[in-house]
């Protein structure tokens, strides 16, 4: 394993972790490319198993390049997807076979009959003999040298969900509702997904010479820990892979950020400890004792595995009294400072700056700031048909009332009614009806912004071009994403930006924000030889965890009031979005939650009682 892969202590299976998701990617493209290549130079074929979904798309994308870029030689490569939804046909959006193909095979020189993924169109009474058909195949081309897997919230390998049989073969299953729920903005709505799928079996997969299993983001830290680290069982399909003789699990920091030798590494053997790993130490000794910072003992430490931080920095007075300054200087009611400033709030999604972060923009705009906020994609596609046909309705209806030319007016009620009386369950919307979608959020989230006294002026609405598919997946960032933001940070000269540092957003939308603004900076950065102060917020999904926030913003129960406001201004996504992702909350709901658990939290720890805070962690320049 090469220098940018650290191994995990103490797994039950091998994990290795990489600082960012681009790293893993590049990672196990030269694994497999590798591979590849040692096969082609003695004229053997290489036998591939293959997953679909938003992990693999960077090994993908990097395995397209060395095709390109260094002519790795695909003509002699085999591929065995995993599986394929039942009852789709190859050519719909959410097909696997279309996915595979639009993400992998036509970029590279595979040959067409080297390709195999299941048909998800034979008839249920060909089902069997198809599948055994399929692994007569694998059988045939010398089964499988290398199975890429990734794995499901709830611990599922290609579609064997909880209590597959782990000797099952390719076979029909049916979704668990937490796969179906996962996979519902694929399809614009749960009610579309499949109910079952043709899948590989558990069994299929062991008989892999060597399997790696990837995993991306902090919603998959829990079922990471789960499967590396506790008692194999039938429940989590993924533990079933601890029987394989070849098995690792590759990871980026926050899929692995529940295993122990991240999480507590204290308990398991000697670590340097650096002021954050100290801090976070004690803040979890808190967490277990149930006690504040200044309340704890020699004992606390002792009882909780914490002898060498007691030897090298105690008595426990000493360090938990280091550990509340750190934390009562995270405190800050003035996070832009008191002089006059201009900031830039970078919100991925319309709503994003009022959800996460809409008390500090209240806060900025009190203490006299030019507050900026750039919207960086539309958000059409989270808009429900039912609001644009309502819109194009009242819009029609204005028109009319008011004697508005309709020649001259877009034919509304033409076009949008029409294209979306048409629209099959699941298929992209027309242009007609994107834009639609695009000027309700466009007025939302103006409204939203200026609840929070943001002036219409400073708003940025930028479009970026990597969003404009019109479909869940999105394009990789390309060079007029970054030059938007580029020349709308040198316009705003801010001395402070605000960026959204998820690497959990379902969608990806998120990361690829902070991976285009990372790269505008740079530039700026190459160009200037300085660049504005960032602070990361968390997007919908998740807060800081309390040891990581350097900046928490007090809120007060008006400024909550407020930001409710802002947040209620998003009418497209109040009552139930369109993409809630796994929480059954509102947007409204999780954010306030989720401030007033940071303030609980503080207080526990014998800090000042606030009413919520908003957090946030400076960027410190590298990926996220
Ligand atoms: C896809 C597949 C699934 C996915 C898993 C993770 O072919 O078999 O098991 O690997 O659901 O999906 P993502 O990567 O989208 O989180």
């Amino acid at each position: 394993m090469t220098q940018i892969a650290r191994p995990v202590r103490g797994t039950l299976i091998p994990c290795f972790v990489f600082d960012s998701d681009r790293d893993l990617g590049r990672y196990v493209a030269h694994i497999l490319a590798g591979i590849i290549r040692e096969r082609n130079s003695c004229g053997q074929t290489a036998v591939l198993g293959l997953p679909t979904g938003s992990t693999p798309v960077g090994i993908y994308r990097e395995l397209a390049r060395m095709h390109r870029e260094e002519g790795l030689d695909f003509s002699q490569v085999v591929t065995f997807n995993l599986d394929e939804y039942f009852g789709l046909e190859p050519d719909r959006l959410q097909s696997y076979h279309r996915w595979m193909h639009e993400h992998f095979f036509q970029h590279v020189n595979i040959r067409p009959e080297n390709i195999h993924i299941p048909d998800g169109t034979v008839a249920l009474e060909d089902v069997e003999h198809h599948c055994r058909q399929y692994e007569a195949a694998i059988h045939q081309a010398g089964g499988i040298d290398v199975q890429l897997l990734g794995i499901g919230r709830n611990g599922h390998i290609g579609f064997n969900e909880p209590f597959s049989v782990p000797n099952s073969r390719t076979r029909l299953a049916t979704l668990d509702p937490i796969t179906r729920k996962d996979a519902a903005s694929d399809f614009f709505s749960e009610d579309n997904v499949p109910t079952q799928a043709i899948t590989m079996g558990l069994g299929t997969i062991l008989e892999a010479r060597k399997i790696l299993l990837v995993a991306l983001g902090e919603h998959k830290g829990g079922i990471i820990h789960e499967a590396a680290e506790k008692p194999a069982t039938e429940r989590v399909p993924a533990t079933q892979l601890r029987g394989h003789p070849d098995v690792t699990f590759l990871l980026d920091r926050a899929a692995a950020g529940k295993l122990k030798d991240v999480a507590t590494p204290w308990a398991l053997g000697n670590v340097d400890w650096t002021d954050s790993l100290i801090k976070k130490a004690v803040l979890w000794l808190c967490d277990q004792t149930g006690k504040a910072l200044l309340k704890l003992d020699d004992n606390d430490f002792r009882e909780h595995n914490l002898h060498q931080l007691l030897r090298q920095h105690g008595p426990a007075q000493s360090v938990a009294h280091r550990v509340f300054r750190w934390m009562m200087d995270t405190i800050e009611y003035h996070p832009a400072g008191r002089e006059h400033q201009r900031t830039i709030c970078f919100s991925p999604h319309p709503d994003d700056d009022v959800i996460s972060m809409g008390g500090t923009l209240i806060r900025m705009v009190e203490d006299g700031h030019e507050v900026h906020v750039a919207y960086m994609t539309s958000g059409n596609i989270a808009v429900f048909d039912h609001d644009a046909r309502q819109l194009a309705d009242l819009v029609t209806e204005v028109n009319r009332h008011f004697g508005i030319d309709h020649e001259k007016s877009p034919q509304l009620e033409n076009q949008v009614l029409h294209d979306l009386t048409d629209k099959v369950p699941g298929q992209p919307d027309s242009q007609a009806v994107l834009d639609i979608k695009r000027l309700i959020r466009w007025a939302e989230a103006k409204a939203g912004a200026m609840v929070c006294g943001c002036r219409e002026e400073h708003l940025h609405f930028l479009d970026l071009p990597f969003y404009r598919t019109g479909t869940i997946s999105k394009n990789p960032v390309g060079e007029e994403d970054v030059r938007l933001i580029r020349e709308l940070i040198e316009r705003v000269n801010p001395s402070q930006i605000y960026v959204a540092g998820d690497l959990s957003d379902p969608h990806g939308t998120h990361r690829v924000c902070a991976e285009a603004i990372f790269l505008a900076l740079g530039e700026i950065e190459a160009a200037h030889g300085g660049r504005p102060e960032v602070l990361l917020y968390r997007g919908a999904w998740q807060e800081w965890a309390t040891h990581e926030i350097e900046i928490a913003v007090p809120l007060s129960p008006s400024d909550i009031q407020k930001k409710r406001a802002a947040i209620f201004r998003h009418e497209s996504q109040k009552d139930s979005a369109l993409f809630p992702g796994s929480d059954s909350r509102e947007f409204w709901q999780r954010a306030e939650d989720r401030n007033r658990h940071t303030s609980d939290a503080y207080n526990q720890l014998g800090l000042p009682e606030y009413f919520a805070m908003e957090g946030f962690v400076r960027w410190k320049g590298r990926p996220l």
